[in-house]
């Protein structure tokens, strides 16, 4: 048995099915349920006994004690986090609360937990803490990937909570010797990518013929991790990584922004033409840039290919493809998260940026 967190979101539920397909080891999955967590990503799992909701805060100590005396997990796969960079500027303090102490109440849950273990227990026990590569800050255009060994230099309040939380899982091995394991990755993309974050809300936006927001100049780069390659590395590392070491998870897939979300229309413009015979490119709006926005990030993923013989099977092309075609085939699945919360967030984020985009555009137009 294996105790996950945040199993109900993104790379989460992904996760939670990916394992149990794989494997008969049961899932206790705990998940708050906040706007990200979506207990439809894990409908096909209703009648399937191997896995067990708890529906929990990870910041409630007792709560996590409580489950990890009853469960007796093999490892702990700690994804439950706030995770998304603009609401962390709309709102830090809900990323301090659940980013970093909730990962410090589970840290304790665990010290409390591993050493009543037998040794052979105790050998094989692993915490292993999700990351993100946010927490190395941002690269120039010629500047190598980040490696485990980059700098940490977060510049948001959200990668600023994430580094929080790895420092504190870091501590826990030397001090305590918790078998910990980290890994730091990149942008995850692929199915049940709630459609906030820029992938699956361009698709959602350009179906609906609404704008596609575009910010600042567009040609932020990122690493773009397709999400079922994601699970297997995590499967990996939990096998074979060295209990203390972190492991960085990427895609060698660098896009500017802009290229993306021009691949996004000519899929979109081949599978799903919109029927006035013009493309979704024409729905590209610039609005105002994300204030403090990392430019570039780039995966170093050599040590994990390495050490343990991971690397990512998809390809940009293949994986986007995919994705594509899974939202496409899920519209349900979309129409239900765009919640009232949901419109409310999107008023909140693109109102201000459309209304400096609107005025930028005037002053273009004069001069
Ligand atoms: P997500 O926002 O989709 O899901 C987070 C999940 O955690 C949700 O189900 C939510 O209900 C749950 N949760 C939030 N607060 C909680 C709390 N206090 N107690 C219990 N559950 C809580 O996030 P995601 O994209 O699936 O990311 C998962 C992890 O991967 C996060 O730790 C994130 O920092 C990391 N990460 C994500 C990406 C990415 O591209 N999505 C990239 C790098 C790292
Ligand atoms: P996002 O999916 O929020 O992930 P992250 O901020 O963790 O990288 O954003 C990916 C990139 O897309 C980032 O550079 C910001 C940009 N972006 C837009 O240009 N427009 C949007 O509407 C959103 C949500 C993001």
């Amino acid at each position: 048995m294996i105790l996950v967190t945040g199993g109900a979101g993104f790379i989460g539920s992904n996760f939670v099915l990916d394992w149990l397909a794989q494997s008969d080891e049961p899932v206790v999955n705990v998940d708050k349920l906040t706007y990200a967590g979506n207990p439809n990503n894990l409908a096909s799992l209703r009648d399937d006994t191997r896995h067990i909701f708890v529906h929990a805060d990870i910041c409630d100590s007792d709560k996590m004690q409580e489950l990890l005396s009853t469960y007796k997990p093999t490892a702990i796969v700690h994804f439950a986090a706030e995770s998304h960079v603009d609401r962390s500027i709309h709102g830090p303090a809900e990323f301090v609360r659940t980013n970093i102490n909730g990962t410090f109440s589970l840290l304790e849950a665990a010290r409390t937990y591993w050493p009543q273990l037998t040794s052979a227990e105790k050998e094989q026990f692993r915490f292993l803490h999700v990351s993100t590569d946010e927490v190395y800050g941002t690269l120039g255009p010629d500047d190598a990937p980040f490696s485990e060994t980059t700098a940490y230099a977060p510049n948001s309040p959200y990668s600023a909570s994430k580094a929080a939380s790895d420092h504190l899982v870091r501590s826990y091995h030397h001090t305590y010797g918790l078998p910990t394991l980290t890994t730091n990755c990149s942008n995850n993309y692929g199915p049940y990518h709630f459609p906030e974050k820029l992938i699956p809300l361009i698709i959602a936006n350009a179906l609906a013929g609404k704008p596609l927001p575009i910010y600042g100049d567009g040609q932020q780069i990122r690493d773009w991790l397709y999400v079922g390659d994601h699970c297997t590395a995590i499967r990996r590392v939990l096998q074979a990584g060295k209990p203390g070491e972190t492991y960085n998870i990427g895609g060698w897939n660098e896009k500017a922004n802009l290229d993306v979300v021009n691949t996004l229309c000519d899929m979109l413009d081949a599978l799903q033409p919109n029927g006035a015979g013009s493309s979704y490119r024409k729905q590209i709006t610039y609005v105002a840039d994300r204030p403090g926005h990392d430019r570039r990030y780039a995966i170093d993923a050599r040590k994990i290919e390495r050490e343990l013989g991971w690397k990512p099977a998809e390809t940009f092309d293949s994986g986007i493809r995919k994705t594509v075609q899974w939202y496409l085939e899920n519209q349900a699945w979309v129409r239900d998260v765009q919640s009232g919360d949901y419109m409310k967030w999107l008023e909140k984020n693109y109102q201000q940026r459309n209304a400096a985009s609107e005025l930028f555009n005037k002053v273009q137009e004069k001069i």
